[in-house]
């Protein structure tokens, strides 16, 4: 009736429930909400002027070309926010398939042609999970194939990860580490980093001398299909390993690590131990010597935190 019509309630939609993602492969669409909006809809994740307002954004699996396109059955008059002009403002310019979703079928057919895996030089681990086989690449951002994927496929983390935003891709310091379906070509989940020099005096010329470098993951996404097999934790010890293994950095950090990642890295940081004989070497003298824990922090390159954490950890496990 007229008068409910006039609510303002009537005309308010949660935009995490408005908008769906998809992605979308042979078999079809998978689709789910995200969990964050308030980047591109503001703070109180609402949307206003709009009756059954829904925001499709969908995504090829492989090439992640992106479609949008809004429906509605009313709108209360022709001034209220235009959402689907908000949502391209976070996606790459004209590249985009709006309401045409042949064409967006076509394109991104046509662009599944010469989509390739990156180079196997780059690739520093494979594995298999339930028949299929996963590598995990690890890429300079300025690659210009993968720069494109990853304009593409950022808005992700603004949907998934709270307080995420754009990281500045121009800067040659980004390194991407992707997980791929070696068999699909779709991109599984990825992890952007970056390493932070630190000069320790000396000749400047003489950089490996005297520098090291802390290396950070700064954002980490394992996609919403494919969480919960496994994948975010060979993702978060591939990176490690490679770290460990590079003599220059010194140190591992995360940039702003939420709940679940922090759970993913006491596991994965706990096991690692366990698999270096760590736990029997803990001295059984309390309070623990500092030298003797400075001495396995550096060797295995955890931050402070992370490495107390960890002794804590290890302590009570030996105690139980
Ligand atoms: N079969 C079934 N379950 C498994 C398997 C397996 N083979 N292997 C691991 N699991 C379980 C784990 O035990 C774990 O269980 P839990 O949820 O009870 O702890 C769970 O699956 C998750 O472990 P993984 O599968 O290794 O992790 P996943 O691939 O799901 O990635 C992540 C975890 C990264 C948090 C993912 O869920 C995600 O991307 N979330 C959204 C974005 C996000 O929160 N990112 C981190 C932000 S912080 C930052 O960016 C620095």
């Amino acid at each position: 009736d007229a008068a409910s019509q006039m609510k303002p309630d009537a005309w308010t939609v949660s935009s995490n429930e408005a908008l769906k993602l998809s992605l979308v492969d042979e078999q079809g669409a998978v689709q789910f909400c995200p969990i964050f909006t308030y980047p591109i809809f503001g703070d109180s994740e609402q949307i206003f002027g709009y009756q059954d307002l829904q925001i499709f954004l969908a995504f090829d699996s492989i090439t992640f070309k992106p479609f949008s396109n809004v429906r509605y059955s009313a709108k209360l008059m022709d001034t209220v926010d235009d959402v689907q002009k908000k949502i391209l403002e976070f996606l790459p310019p004209n590249d985009v398939v709006v309401k045409d979703e042949i064409s967006w079928v076509d394109m991104f057919t046509k662009e599944r042609l010469s989509f390739n895996l990156p180079g196997s030089h780059l690739r520093i681990k494979s594995y298999d999970i339930e028949d299929e086989q996963f590598a995990i690449y690890k890429v300079q951002l300025q690659d210009p194939k993968i720069k494109l994927l990853h304009k593409r496929m950022q808005i992700f983390t603004l949907f998934f990860i709270e307080s995420a935003s754009y990281i500045d891709d121009e800067d040659e310091g980004w390194e991407i580490f992707l997980t791929f379906n070696v068999k699909t070509k779709q991109c599984i989940g990825y992890s952007t980093t970056y390493q932070y020099w630190k000069y320790t005096g000396g000749p400047e010329f003489d950089i490996d001398a005297n520098s090291s470098a802390t290396g950070k993951i700064s954002q980490f996404l394992i996609f919403p299909p494919y969480q919960g097999k496994g994948h975010g934790s060979l993702l978060y010890n591939a990176i490690f390993d490679i770290w460990l293994g590079s003599p220059s950095v010194r140190e591992i950090t995360v940039e702003d690590p939420n709940e679940s990642f922090d759970i993913l890295r006491d596991r994965n940081d706990f096991l690692r131990l366990q698999g270096t004989g760590f736990a029997e070497a803990i001295p059984d003298q309390l309070p623990l010597d500092q030298e003797w824990l400075k001495s396995q922090r550096l060797s295995l390159k955890l931050e402070k935190r992370q490495f107390m954490r960890l002794i804590e950890m290890t302590l009570l496990n030996k105690s139980s």
